[in-house]
Order: C-alpha cells, then sequence, then structure tokens
C-alpha cells in the first residue's frame, strides 16, 4: 500500500484566512497544506493537496485518487449536506474516506447536522479547527496503512 494521502477541500475553503476567521480560523489553506505536510513526513507520508469549488472535480479527485492513494481526507464544505453524488463517488471510489469539518456541524445549523458523506466514511472529526486535518491523517496512518503492514 503507498503511504500517499489525498487532502481534498470542497466549496469556499480556497477562502481559508479571510472566510468568516472566527469559525475557520486565520491560517490560509497554503498555511494548513504546509501544516499537514510537515505532520504527514513525521510519518512517511506524503501529502497531496487538492481544492475545488466544483463538484464534479471533487468527484474526479476521488475516481483518481483511487489509482493512487491510501486514503483521503476530505473536507466537502457545503457539498456535505447536499450532495448524493459524492457520497456515491466515495463508495465506487472505494477508497477509505476521514470526513473533516474545521468548525463542530452538530453545533450550527440545524442543515449542517445532515451528511450525505458520513455514512461512507471511516469516521468524521469536526469541530477542532486546522487540528482536525491532522487528526485525520493520524487516524489513516494507524487505522489504514499501518494496520496493512
Ligand atoms: C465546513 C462546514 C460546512 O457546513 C460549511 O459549509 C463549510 C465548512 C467546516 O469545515 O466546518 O464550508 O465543512
Amino acid at each position: 500500500m503507498s503511504r500517499k494521502i489525498l487532502v481534498l477541500n470542497g466549496p469556499n475553503l480556497n477562502l481559508l484566512g479571510t472566510r468568516e476567521p472566527e469559525t475557520y480560523g486565520s491560517q490560509t489553506l497554503d498555511e494548513l497544506l504546509a501544516e499537514i505536510t510537515r505532520h504527514g513526513e513525521k510519518q512517511q507520508v506524503e501529502i497531496t493537496g487538492f481544492q475545488s469549488n466544483s463538484e464534479g472535480d471533487l468527484i474526479d479527485a476521488l475516481h483518481e485518487a483511487r489509482t493512487w492513494a491510501a486514503g483521503v481526507v476530505f473536507n466537502a464544505g457545503a457539498y456535505t449536506h447536499t450532495s448524493v453524488a459524492l457520497g456515491d463517488a466515495i463508495t465506487a471510489a472505494q477508497l477509505p474516506v476521514v470526513e473533516v469539518h474545521m468548525s463542530n456541524v452538530a453545533a450550527r445549523e440545524t442543515f449542517r447536522h445532515t451528511s450525505y458523506i458520513a455514512p461512507v466514511c471511516l469516521g468524521t472529526i469536526t469541530g477542532f479547527g486546522a487540528t482536525g486535518y491532522l487528526l485525520a491523517v493520524d487516524a489513516l496512518v494507524r487505522n489504514v496503512i499501518d494496520a496493512a503492514k
């Protein structure tokens, strides 16, 4: 199994740092990815980041990840709460995916309490800001990559 993880970010997450910093923090997406990459390196894991505001591009990225990634850390943004197609793509890709949300979606509006991807993910980490991505990498390393040794 490869030691490669795709960190996939959905709509509006390109605006991290300036978007509602009281909810999503002041770190930019590039800074966040650099932190996740450093975290991965400590565990000999290679991180590849991809962000898109388009549902179709996210689906294509999941399909393509099947050919090279051991797992995916996925913050699907608002598509989490609307997209049957992303849930189907995760099932189709047959890849272990950890769902991440920076904010605690359970403590926010009720429409954010529904996730179309949670049932097909390994698990969900929500409410820990940037730390959630690091925890998700750890979960994939421990439960998937190292567990396959
Ligand atoms: C989010 C939560 C979603 O409800 C929201 O639409 C986002 C970001 C989070 O990281 O907390 O875009 O996924």
